[in-house]
């Protein structure tokens, strides 16, 4: 879930040398530009030439978000326009808001202060409540070829925990075009990056609110990718979605939607490293938000009717200052149990059948000993920090369930009979146990195994490390989390998941076979010593108590 500043400058200045480059075919006919019909408009795409691709961007896949539409459902586009839609505008994205502790941690990393970093996140350009908008990434060779194509689409569901990131957050797909190109000579993948609504503007939870806007765009991007994908030489049947964190825990929430009474508008998905907050409480958050309203427009806000009222800097200020307030860890906003679209917590309708059945899955997560490591107080020492930290992350949860997770689930023992040693590394296990790990478990075991998964255990193997691995596009100056990338491993993954993608079968030629999950908890392993298979961490009686008291309702 952590930005990086780099990356966003950097994409966007690739994102306009790319657009510049002149280029012109031997027989004089122009191919820097492609257009395609959606009905609603003609959008142009352009090439990058190096690349060998066209870039469609800041595609509307909806209405936008304005006016009487703020706080809706996403509306199909009906209205038609007659301009040709070139695209450009920069990287536009949802507004952003960022958590006072990713404040800090960024501020660290880029060596100023946590009130120029909170200047600087907040002031990125491209901000606009007209954000839904999606990218397509077409191969030449593969437009050229139409609606015959019938290319395998990945579609990729940015994370940063529901209230920053976007389409382009992580930088651009050239390194996984590439190596999909290499895979067959029939090649290629197209790929789609889409924008959600995030913040307050996509996620409040209240009586005159629906929930989880940002899955209805998600769903909503994810509808038009069926309807239009074809025209770029698509093939509509061959979707996979594909999305870290706040996208991997999105993707487990479009796999039970209704209850997994739904027909999916994908075939395939690969969520990485699901991220759940616990500690969220979207009731407080909506009073919060009309508190803060109130408070920053000097008028009594009492009601979504009253938001909508506001500026829109009113209501990024509100935003920011809504999020900002978080506890270490948190985000403030996020999904909500809703009855309908989320009718409980997809870690509970995988335990009780109620989840879409028909998909192919690659599941990722990180080892259970690094992952959540940025996300927990770099301050417990103690069992008795350890507890405090417990009761906050868990606030709704009863001290008799606090008592048992953490005597009888984890147990304050240091001699290594456990994955910890100290009180921090006992948190770490628990939060990412908890927050983004075992669900990859579950998902596995819901499907009688018939599923495959990996853990990315790079050093230092922090949660969302393995997204510049996947969007790694040949610079090998890239740094993740202050260590080196390792290019191989990076090509490695990417190989891996445009196999999958492609094929259904991710197994890579000149890598271990990619064994099924089946009834062992087979996963392939990705570190320093190479790709490696192995046999899951998840399968521990941790993750099962966590399942069974989830669906108790004790945790
Ligand atoms: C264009 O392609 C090159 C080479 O694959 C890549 O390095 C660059 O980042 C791409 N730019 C965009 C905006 O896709």
């Amino acid at each position: 879930m952590k930005a990086s500043l780099s990356i966003v400058g950097l994409a966007a200045a690739a994102a306009r040398l790319a657009v510049a480059a002149p280029h012109r075919s031997i027989n004089g006919r122009d191919n820097t530009v492609a257009t395609v019909n959606l009905d609603y408009e003609v959008h142009q795409g352009n090439l990058n030439v190096t690349g060998g691709y066209y870039i469609f961007d800041n595609i509307p896949y909806a209405q936008q978000p304005v006016n009487e539409l703020r706080f809706a459902k996403p509306q199909p586009i009906t209205a038609t326009s007659s301009t040709l839609n070139v695209g450009g505008g920069g990287d536009l994205q949802c507004i952003q808001s960022y958590p006072q502790w990713i404040i800090d941690l960024q501020a660290r990393s880029n060596g100023i202060s946590s009130e120029l970093m909170a200047q600087v996140l907040y002031n990125q350009a491209g901000q606009t409540e007209e954000c839904l908008l999606l990218n397509v990434y077409v191969p030449q060779k593969i437009f050229a070829k139409g609606d015959r194509a019938k290319a395998s689409v990945l579609v990729w569901i940015h994370g940063g925990g529901f209230t920053f990131g976007s389409k382009t957050s992580v930088g651009n797909p050239a390194g996984i075009i590439a190596r999909a190109g290499l895979d067959d000579d029939k090649g290629g993948i197209i790929f789609v990056s889409i924008n959600y609504r995030l913040g307050l503007f996509g996620w409040l939870a209240g009586s005159d609110v629906t929930p989880n806007l940002g899955l209805y765009d998600q769903r909503a991007a994810l509808d038009w990718v069926q309807k239009y994908i074809s025209r770029f030489g698509g093939d509509p049947a061959r979707v996979t979605i594909m999305g870290e964190s706040a996208g991997g825990s999105s993707i487990t929430h479009h796999i039970t939607a209704y209850g997994g009474g739904d027909k999916l508008p994908f075939r395939a998905a690969i969520p990485q490293s699901p991220a759940f907050q616990f500690n969220i409480d979207t009731d407080a958050t909506y009073k919060k938000t009309l508190a803060q309203a109130t408070t920053e427009s000097q008028q009594s806000v009492s009601s979504v009717a009253g938001l909508k009222s506001l500026t829109t800097d009113q209501l990024k200020s509100v935003n920011q200052k809504v999020t900002q307030a978080a506890i270490y860890g948190g985000f403030n906003f996020g999904v909500s149990v809703d009855g309908t679209y989320v009718p409980e917590l997809p870690q509970v309708l995988f335990a009780k059948g109620k989840f879409n059945k028909g998909l192919d899955l690659l599941i990722a997560h990180m080892p259970i000993t690094s992952e959540a490591a940025p996300f927990v107080p770099p301050t417990i020492a103690t069992a008795a920090d350890l507890r405090t930290y417990a009761e906050q992350s868990l606030a709704t949860s009863s001290s008799a369930v606090i008592d048992e997770l953490l005597t009888d689930v984890y147990p304050d023992v240091m001699d290594g009979t456990y994955p910890w040693t100290t009180q921090f590394g006992r948190a770490v296990v628990i939060a990412t146990e908890l927050n983004f790990a075992c669900v990859a478990r579950y998902i596995s075991t819901a499907y009688n195994g018939h599923t495959h998964s990996y853990i990315f255990a790079y050093p230092p193997a922090y949660h969302a490390g393995d997204v510049k691995y996947e969007f790694y596009n040949g610079d090998a100056s890239t740094v993740v989390d202050g260590v080196p990338i390792n290019p191989q491993i990076a090509y490695n993954l990417q190989d891996t998941l445009v196999r999958f993608a492609r094929k259904g079968d991710p197994t890579v030629s000149g890598l271990p076979k990619f064994e099924r999950y089946g009834k062992e908890g087979n996963v392939l392993h990705f570190s320093d010593k190479g790709v490696v298979a192995a046999i899951d961490d998840l399968k521990n009686p941790r993750c099962d108590w966590i399942q069974k008291a989830l669906v108790d309702g004790r945790l």
